[in-house]
């Protein structure tokens, strides 16, 4: 990227001309990258929250509008039309995938969709109330055991990536199976993605699954919602392992365990359980609310605030629709669905959040979109995990293609203790 103007910055006796970039869509960023040899000094961002940290061409955020792009296409076009596949495709080839492309990309993505037998044994040794995100980032890092690590130049990379996207499907669904003790269900080639999810997950021999399309196709919407979001937490961490040239599966392994914290994907398992306790809890959601606002609380409401929307998260948006259209076609209710629209509304109508601009965020809905599903409350960041697999090999595609592609190596203010004389053991004294 060519910058085409300059930024000036004074600081104590040295004036510094920095370039400026300007992306497709406007945004301008100042190029700090020689400013130490220039003026030496670094910049502070805590949490790299105005920090570029790459240029990218995947995924475009406007927090401001409440607008999200995959490879340029608006996310409410790819939910209504395209499979979660063919967004996959999307993400990582960078365009949409011809039927002829489509088809060949199913064709991998079935054709590696089981895992080693060998791999079976390792779900035996994790204790019974195992967290399955714990689960699935072993079992992802494992994978580099069983299945030659790779870089991207590597010309079998079209089917490593869908091997992975394949693999974490059918690894949830067996995690799933022996956490209630019950055999696994291998996937069917003759099922769809989404589909064969499903019916890895619910079918059992004494008791097949019945696959209702309505909640297939809602599957697949919320998949396609999770696929990317740019420089989020988990994705800075799978750029970051893969700057250190690390494998594709150990880099997926850490944006797994980073996915699972409740600041960012674990928020909708934090959400279905804080709405479950206001249900337990004579359903008084206002108590809910002013603990979230109370500054001498830890406690926040999951589901509520982005660090870069600050209006309403168009995904959030979107499976608030979709929760009319799957309980409508399902004809169930769900008591947990009336507290969150109930609770959205006081929030939304309340100074603290209007200030703050605190809207519901992509987690929000998404749980309860789950649980109709039959999908339990500690499987729901396993599901966001499954959606964000093509966008977090997309973006360590992209980070490790580029040739000047350099080592992760954030700077820091040091402001411990300046240089001290050593203490002998014998003369130390208890702090
Ligand atoms: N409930 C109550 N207050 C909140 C909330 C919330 N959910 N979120 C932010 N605030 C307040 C915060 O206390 C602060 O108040 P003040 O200015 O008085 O100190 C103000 O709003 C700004 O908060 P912030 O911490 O500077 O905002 P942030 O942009 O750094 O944090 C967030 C973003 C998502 C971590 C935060 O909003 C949060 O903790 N939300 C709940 C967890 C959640 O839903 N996470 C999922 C995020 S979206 C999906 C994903 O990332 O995977």
């Amino acid at each position: 990227m060519q910058a085409t103007e300059k930024a000036q910055l004074k600081i104590r006796d040295k004036e510094v001309e920095l370039p400026v970039l300007v992306g497709t869509e406007g945004q301008v960023g100042i190029d700090i990258t020689k400013l130490k040899q220039q003026a030496g000094c670094t910049t502070y961002d805590i949490g790299f929250a105005n920090t570029a940290s790459c240029i990218s061409n995947i995924t475009y955020v406007d927090g401001i509008n409440g607008v999200l792009r995959y490879r340029g296409f608006n996310i409410e076009d790819l939910v209504e039309h395209c499979s979660f596949i063919e967004v996959a495709y999307l993400l990582v080839h960078g365009v949409l995938p011809t039927a002829a492309e489509l088809k060949k990309f199913s064709r991998y993505l079935n054709q590696h969709s089981m895992i080693h037998e060998n791999m079976h044994h390792f779900f035996n040794g994790f204790p019974a109330d195992s967290h399955p995100m714990a689960i699935l980032a072993s079992m992802v890092t494992s994978l580099s055991s069983f299945y030659p690590s790779l870089t991207h130049k590597d010309p079998t990379f079209d089917i490593t990536g869908a091997r992975l996207i394949s693999k974490v499907r059918t690894i949830a669904a067996f995690s799933f199976k022996k956490s209630q003790g019950e055999p696994v269900v291998y996937p069917r080639h003759d099922l769809s993605f989404c589909a064969n999810f499903l019916n890895m997950m619910f079918s059992s021999p004494v008791n097949p699954y019945e696959i209702r399309p309505e909640v297939v196709r809602i599957l697949n919407k919320l998949l396609i919602l999770h696929v990317d979001h740019g420089q989020n937490c988990s994705t800075t961490a799978v750029r970051l392992i893969g700057s250190a040239r690390a494998n594709l599966y150990a880099s997926i392994s850490a944006g797994i365990c980073a996915l699972w914290g409740p600041l960012h994907g674990g928020a909708n398992q934090a959400v279905i359980e804080m709405l479950k306790r206001i249900k337990n809890d004579q359903r008084n959601i206002k108590k809910y609310v002013d603990m979230a606002k109370d500054k001498n609380s830890p406690f926040r409401l999951p589901g509520f605030g982005h660090a870069v929307y600050k209006n309403y998260d168009p995904r959030a948006r979107i499976c608030r629709k979709m929760c009319d259209e799957l309980f409508g076609s399902l004809q169930t209710s769900d008591p947990l669905l009336d507290i969150a629209r109930e609770l959205e509304h006081i929030a939304l109508n309340d100074d603290y959040f209007i200030e703050r601009h605190l809207y519901p965020n992509v987690d929000f809905y998404t749980g309860i979109l789950y649980r109709a599903m039959g999908i339990p409350t500690n499987m729901l960041t396993v599901m966001f995990t499954i959606g964000r697999l093509p966008g977090w090999i997309a973006q360590w595609k992209e980070s490790t293609e580029e040739e000047s592609a350099k080592i992760f190596r954030p700077r820091q203010i040091y402001n411990g203790p300046t240089r001290l004389d050593f203490i002998p053991i014998d003369q130390r004294k208890k702090a």
